[in-house]
């Protein structure tokens, strides 16, 4: 069985707060922030929730790819902002949208969270357990950050895209897979949970927020992205140059030059959104996915490699051919 991707959708949050924005709350500049990292501005959850994202783009998706919810055997969430500690974001969605069949639960694997949740899928949809499934990356990243410590919060942004995943005859769909983790790194981008706190230990720590060694984080993917790339695409039997697009985590244009110029391939094939949507963990892989389906940039036969990194230390490549 092949695994192909049958439809996307997304969704970010009405609030859209520029960098000129930011520069009236705190000590920062439009100038910092876009050439440090690209990003102009970034959509703010409001009156939106994660669940309330995440339940939008999976509508989408599913409409796109021609399913009812009814259909879908298993719901994959990737977040590490999901609304409650219980139940879990997938089964939020999973009631929202009425999809009775499936089996939800979520993961947390951060930035690459979404790759790691499509890599989930597939493993039961190529096995034949499961027909079809929807992976989700959602996040309201705003609700962790320190909004008194610049150099990170204006990095990020709050919003969800969604996959509809089905296991097919037809040839192409999911080629290869790299996945890797560094747990031994994970300090260097970090936010603490509860503390342990009961009756025999009293603990009121205040709460927690992200927390990030940026450089460190930035030498970390602009090393190991194109090297998991390279190695999924060799995994794919193919060469770099048979791919047509890389669609990349969006942290910062900067890294993605880079990866581009290691791996010697013009920037036209590297699409971008941060700009608008700046850094939303899980959620940046799918919504770019999606937004340049609808700029047309996708055609049946595509090559493309979907890749992300981040916290954990982990990071993801995959190769699809559409
Ligand atoms: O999903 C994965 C998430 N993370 C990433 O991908 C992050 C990767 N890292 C990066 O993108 C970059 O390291 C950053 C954009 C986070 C930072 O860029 P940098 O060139 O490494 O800057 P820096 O941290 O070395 O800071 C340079 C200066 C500092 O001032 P001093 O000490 O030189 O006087 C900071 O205090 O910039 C200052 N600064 C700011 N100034 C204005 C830090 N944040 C800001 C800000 N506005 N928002």
């Amino acid at each position: 069985m092949n695994v192909k991707i049958k439809g996307t959708g997304s969704a970010v949050p009405k609030k859209c707060v520029t960098n000129d924005d930011l520069s009236m709350l705190m000590d920062t500049s439009d100038e910092w922030i876009r050439s440090r990292t690209g990003i102009e501005s970034r959509h703010l959850a409001v009156e939106e929730t994660t669940t309330s994202l995440a339940t939008e783009a999976a509508k989408r998706a599913l409409a796109d790819a021609g399913i009812t919810a009814d259909e879908l055997d298993l719901i994959i969430a990737a977040t590490v902002t999901p609304d409650r500690f219980l139940p879990n974001l997938a089964c939020e969605v999973q009631r929202e949208i009425g999809a009775q069949h499936a089996v939800a639960f979520d993961i947390n694997a951060a930035c690459s969270g979404f790759l790691f949740g499509l890599g989930t899928a597939a493993m039961y949809l190529t096995n034949g357990v499961y027909q079809n499934a929807l992976v989700i990356g959602a996040e309201t990243l705003s609700k962790i950050m320190d909004w008194n410590d610049r150099s990170t919060c204006v990095l990020f942004g709050d919003g969800a895209g969604a996959a509809v995943v089905s296991a097919e005859q037809e040839k192409g769909g999911i080629l290869s897979m790299v996945q890797g983790s560094d747990g031994a790194r994970g300090m260097v981008l970090n936010c603490d949970n509860r503390p342990v706190n009961n009756p025999y230990i009293k603990n009121d720590t205040a709460l927690a927020y992200v927390s990030m060694d940026g450089q460190a984080v930035y030498k970390f993917a602009v090393r190991t992205v194109p090297e998991s790339i390279e190695a999924a695409v060799k995994k794919a039997g193919l060469t770099i140059e048979d791919i047509d697009l890389f669609v990349l985590h969006q942290a910062n244009y900067r890294i993605i030059e880079s990866v581009a110029k290691r791996l010697h391939q013009p920037m036209e094939k590297f699409p971008t959104n941060l700009q608008e949507f700046g850094n939303i963990s899980a959620a940046s892989v799918p919504i770019l996915l999606d937004n340049v389906k609808n700029r047309g940039m996708i055609r049946t036969g595509s090559r493309i490699v979907l890749a992300g990194f981040g916290a954990g230390l982990t990071w993801g490549a995959m190769v699809l051919e559409w």
